[in-house]
């Protein structure tokens, strides 16, 4: 899995004595190039039209969502440990993980909070002010979480499995780390495109930093919140993790009153989303014939591809069918190109998307207090001479 020479890639070259890796900001070793709404913890996103430059995200264009600083993890000593409903609780090193076979599978990662910056307009939402670029889709390496359960023999009655990072989050008064879960039908899954990873290498290099090195989960059709990074625990149970970042936070609630997180369930799959990327918001163009470019992400149900991207430049009026440049694979996003004519009466452009599973995106989402799952028609201001 992971070589001493990746080690030193992934920690920008820098060995501290006891052989503990320091990692840099970015710990790539290629700089990111992306827009920082904050460092430590870091939170950016790529500008859109780095985004659509190609299928697979670069991981300098790959956004980064993170609640708290990288944690500097010893990769020699680190052990990930595995309990709960299992009849074999274990520690697992990195090393030790390589017994189990080798999976490479492409997924989108997005966040639940991409757009959350557009529920502004009706009422402001806090949290980090995301634009469309909380999203990217990589090729990630590492083992199926279903081959380290069965090692573990999970119990019969086990319902979810719950995952928990090395970070250390400054909440309440106190330190947590993040945590995730999922059911446990999804974690068993072994094979496919569907299959969580236990991933340890991105777009064939070894994890940088920030996206969790030196292990993280993979969860393909969730939000990217089940996607735990830095990943120290695993925990199978009868019941969803009680950590904040699936009790409380990542829910739709209208408000924050105790009995609104109560009756709100997590959010695991991501539903259907696009958005334009080029040109950008308030870019002067001339009248005639421009094309647009952009994403779209199918709803993160099994076999869910995308039906139709439609764009339009007179306020839905009319609807012009995009044209797919990707791949069209499970679990991951399409780009689209489209040709259209603007005239000094178009203020907006416009994108929807539909999917084969039955997903669309609504005119207008209704408010929520974290701004989570902002996926409207997508609108575009420009300025046409
Ligand atoms: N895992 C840990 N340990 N800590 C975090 O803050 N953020 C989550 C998830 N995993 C997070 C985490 C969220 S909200 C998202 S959207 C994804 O990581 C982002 O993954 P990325 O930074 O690799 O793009």
């Amino acid at each position: 899995m992971i070589t001493r020479r990746d080690m030193l890639l992934a920690s920008g070259g820098i060995v501290i004595s006891g052989g503990m890796l320091q990692h840099s900001t970015s710990g790539a070793a290629e700089p990111k190039q992306l827009i920082y709404h904050s460092t430590a913890p870091d939170n950016a996103e790529p500008h859109l039209n780095d985004l659509v430059k190609s299928w697979i995200t670069p991981t300098k264009h790959f956004y980064v969502r993170s609640h708290a600083p990288n944690p500097v993890i010893d990769p020699d000593n680190f052990q990930l440990k595995i309990e709960g409903m299992v009849n074999r609780p274990s520690s697992l090193s990195l090393k030790s993980l390589k017994r189990f076979k080798t999976h490479s599978t492409t997924a989108t990662l997005t966040c639940a909070g991409n757009r959350r910056s557009e529920y502004n307009e009706e009422g402001k939402v806090g949290g980090v002010q995301w634009q469309a670029g909380a999203i990217g889709n990589a090729t990630w390496q590492g083992v199926a979480l279903a081959d380290v359960l069965a090692e573990a023999e999970v119990m019969p009655d086990a319902k979810y499995v719950w995952f928990e990072g090395l970070d250390q989050i400054e909440k309440g008064g106190g330190i947590i780390p993040f945590g995730g879960s999922i059911p446990i039908a999804k974690a068993m899954i072994k094979n496919g495109a569907a299959a969580p990873l236990l991933a340890d290498r991105m777009n064939d290099a070894i994890l940088t930093a920030d996206h969790g090195f030196p292990l993280r989960t993979v969860v393909p059709g969730y939000i990217g919140a089940r996607s735990v990074k830095w990943l120290g625990r695993i925990v199978v149970s009868d019941r969803p993790s009680p950590n904040h970042y699936v009790a409380t936070a990542y829910k739709i609630v209208k408000n924050t009153a105790p009995i609104s997180w109560a009756e709100s369930g997590p959010i695991y799959r991501y539903p259907i989303n696009a958005a334009i990327c080029t040109p950008a918001a308030d870019a002067k163009v001339a009248a005639g014939q421009i094309e647009l470019t952009g994403y779209v992400l199918p709803s993160g149900r099994p076999e869910s591809k995308v039906k139709q991207v439609l764009v339009s430049t007179n306020q839905g009026k009319r609807w012009t069918e995009a044209t797919m440049t990707g791949k069209d694979s499970e679990f991951c996003w399409q780009l689209w190109k489209a040709q259209v004519k603007v005239t000094s009466d178009t203020k907006r452009l416009m994108v929807r998307a539909l999917d084969t599973s039955g997903g669309f995106m609504p005119y207008r989402v209704p408010w929520n207090a974290k701004g989570y799952l902002q996926n409207s028609w997508f609108q575009l201001p420009v300025q046409v001479s």
